[in-house]
């Protein structure tokens, strides 16, 4: 990724700052990290096995509100047997420990963000041992969230444009973070996290440039869609389910995200769970959002101790 100038600082868990804010990142310094610990290597474990994520994956997918979608428990067990098969990093794994631990939402956010887009996988990309390898960059795709402050992630009133800048970070912090765990830049979970919040009509960050990879894609919309239907601390509540695939749907129509995903989205919210190719996505808006919602809102900037960009 030539030629982004970092606004923040990204660093390790355990706070080894890998690039300093105003570092530009290019294919020689990324390089120069990477190569720097290349002699270097870590424990893996499956993400299954590590610490208490079985269990709480279960416990996320067999509660409202994924109780439609992950009706069948085969298809749990399906979904988490791939993950026995899929060995991560221990300090990517420790992420999840901090997420837990400080942002609880982020937790449970990235695990269900894997479930979901593994089932979307399963639809929509047509190679099994491809979909295995793709789906293991959904627990990882917010890793960069360490880099955030905490009373940015869990602000409950509108982010001032500072926090913002500090939020949309995450994205090139992971791609780092990620890359240098994985000690390859090129590594599909580094181009998941970088490319996250981007889409088809170029309106998303960090570079505004087209969302053309199908697995990206995928977690783009089931991220945003998880997003709805969870509570959120800058919200009143959650999304009821219907009016979060209406909101979803608007994002088809606005050409951010495409429709196979929306169909593979809202097949699987049907108790028959038909193919997503004979879905036919309904225009008609009912639903009503929660009362108090400042996602996207920006506050004025009131404290200079605030400015961090
Ligand atoms: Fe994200
Ligand atoms: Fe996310």
């Amino acid at each position: 990724m030539p030629g982004l100038t970092l606004l923040h600082p990204i660093h390790t868990l355990d706070k080894q700052l890998l690039f300093p804010p105003g570092a530009l990142l290019t294919k020689e310094t990324l390089d120069a990290i990477i190569d720097s610990h290349r002699t270097r290597s870590y424990q893996t474990s499956p993400l299954l096995s590590y610490g208490s994520v079985k269990q709480d994956c279960l416990n996320f997918l067999t509660t409202p509100p994924f109780l439609t979608i992950f009706l069948d428990r085969k298809q749990i067990d399906d979904l988490l047997n791939l993950l026995e098969t899929i060995h991560f990093p221990i300090p990517i794994l420790q992420s999840l420990d901090y997420f837990k631990e400080y942002d609880y939402y982020t937790y449970t956010h990235v695990l269900t963000v894997f479930a979901l887009s593994t089932l979307l996988a399963m639809d929509l990309l047509p190679d099994y041992g491809e979909r295995i390898r793709l789906s293991a960059t959904g627990p990882t795709h917010d890793a960069g969230k360490v880099c955030v402050p905490l009373h940015i992630l869990k602000k409950t009133t509108p982010l001032t444009q500072a926090e913002r800048s500090f939020l949309e970070h995450h994205t090139a912090a992971g791609y780092v973070m990620l890359g240098f765990y994985y000690k390859d830049i090129q590594h599909l979970a580094c181009r998941v996290g970088l490319n996250h919040h981007e889409r088809r009509d170029r309106s998303g960050y960090p570079r505004g440039i087209l969302l053309e990879d199908p697995m990206v894609e995928i977690i783009a919309a089931c991220d945003v869609y998880d997003a709805l239907i969870m509570p959120r601390p800058y919200r009143s509540g959650a999304y009821d389910n219907r009016t979060a695939l209406e909101e979803i749907t608007e994002m088809a129509k606005q050409n951010k995200i495409g429709w196979n995903v929306v169909k593979a989205l809202v097949a699987h919210n049907r108790k028959s769970n038909p193919p997503y190719t004979e879905i036919t996505v309904s225009a008609e808006k009912r639903g009503t959002a929660p009362s108090y919602n400042v996602y996207g809102m920006i506050a004025e900037e009131t404290d200079p101790k605030d400015r961090t960009g």
